[in-house]
């Protein structure tokens, strides 16, 4: 059975029928998940169940990956995974949920802030894929956002004062957001601001896209306030319903997202069930400022 997509998000997003992923990925799949990627923005493959060794091999078969490196409160003796992965999960070593009031877990909240992967890094993520391997009773949903389409209806004028733009983002910024603040020395020299696009041109489409994230915190030469009131504005313009997919999980669920054309952010859940989450991501080809 070849491979078929059918949308289910507004203006993006498809999900996938017709492979198995625990198969090795011939280089048609392949082309037709990079073409489907670039179409859709979000593939979704229902219940694969893979294990870790399945979900690296798969995502390799795609590209290089980006390395999960310093970039949580976890200790380097504090990790569930290695770092090829990035732990999303609200589990400690023995996968227990965190304590309400851990701040690794406080931390990891700021993922419910609507944000595109390690854009807090000089070369963002190009792909994420997130495997679910237990999910809360209720909420824990992943929403999507079509940022094409968010910069496609933007006015002409919004357009224009956005074109040129380079913003600086640091997860220091995003969970500011939220009210924490309690870094260490260590890690804010660790979280120190990159610079990034406010606009992306997707290599092989052409299509343009806002490139924000909760990360973002200023824009070069802006006064800050000025700045973070458009960011906000373009923020809250991207993420109406209308541009949103809303995924609702299943234990076993892949879903692959393109970071340079979508935002995505993880819904409340209770904090004492687990959600184990874990996630592989394909590096970008290099930083969006020469
Ligand atoms: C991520 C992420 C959201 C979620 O994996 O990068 O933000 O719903 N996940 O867990
Ligand atoms: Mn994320």
């Amino acid at each position: 059975m070849a491979m078929t997509i059918r949308q289910v998000g507004p203006c993006f997003a498809g999900e996938v029928d017709g492979i198995d992923l625990m198969q090795p990925l011939s280089r048609e799949d392949a082309a037709a998940i990079h073409a489907g990627m670039d179409q859709y923005a979000v593939l979704v493959f229902r219940e694969q169940a893979l294990e870790d060794g399945q979900q690296m091999a798969f995502t390799q078969s795609l590209g290089g990956i980006e390395h999960a490196i310093g970039t949580s409160l976890r200790g380097p003796n504090e990790n569930r995974l290695p770092t090829t992965f990035a732990d999303v999960s609200n589990l400690d070593k023995e996968n227990k949920p965190f304590a309400r009031e851990d701040r690794r877990r406080l931390f990891a909240i700021g993922n419910q802030l609507w944000h595109s992967d390690s854009s807090f890094k000089e070369t963002p993520a190009k792909y994420s894929l997130l495997n679910a391997h237990a999910i809360p009773s209720k909420g824990g949903n992943t929403e999507f956002a079509d940022m094409r389409a968010a910069y496609d209806a933007l006015d002409d004028e919004t357009k224009a004062r956005a074109e040129g733009q380079i913003c600086e983002h640091s997860q220091v910024y995003s969970r500011g957001k939220i009210g924490f603040t309690d870094f260490t020395d260590e890690e804010r020299a660790r979280f120190a601001p990159v610079r990034q696009v406010l606009l992306r041109t997707h290599p092989v489409t052409g299509r343009k896209s806002l490139y924000l994230s909760s990360h973002a915190g200023s824009i070069v030469g802006w006064p800050v306030p000025e700045a973070s009131i458009f960011l906000r504005d373009l923020a809250e313009h991207a993420t109406q319903r209308e541009f949103v997919y809303a995924h609702e999980w299943r234990v076993g669920d892949l879903v692959i997202w393109d970071n340079r054309q979508t935002m995505h952010r993880a819904r409340p859940f209770p904090a004492e069930e687990p959600r184990d989450m874990r996630r592989t991501t394909l590096a970008g080809d290099g930083p969006t400022v020469p």
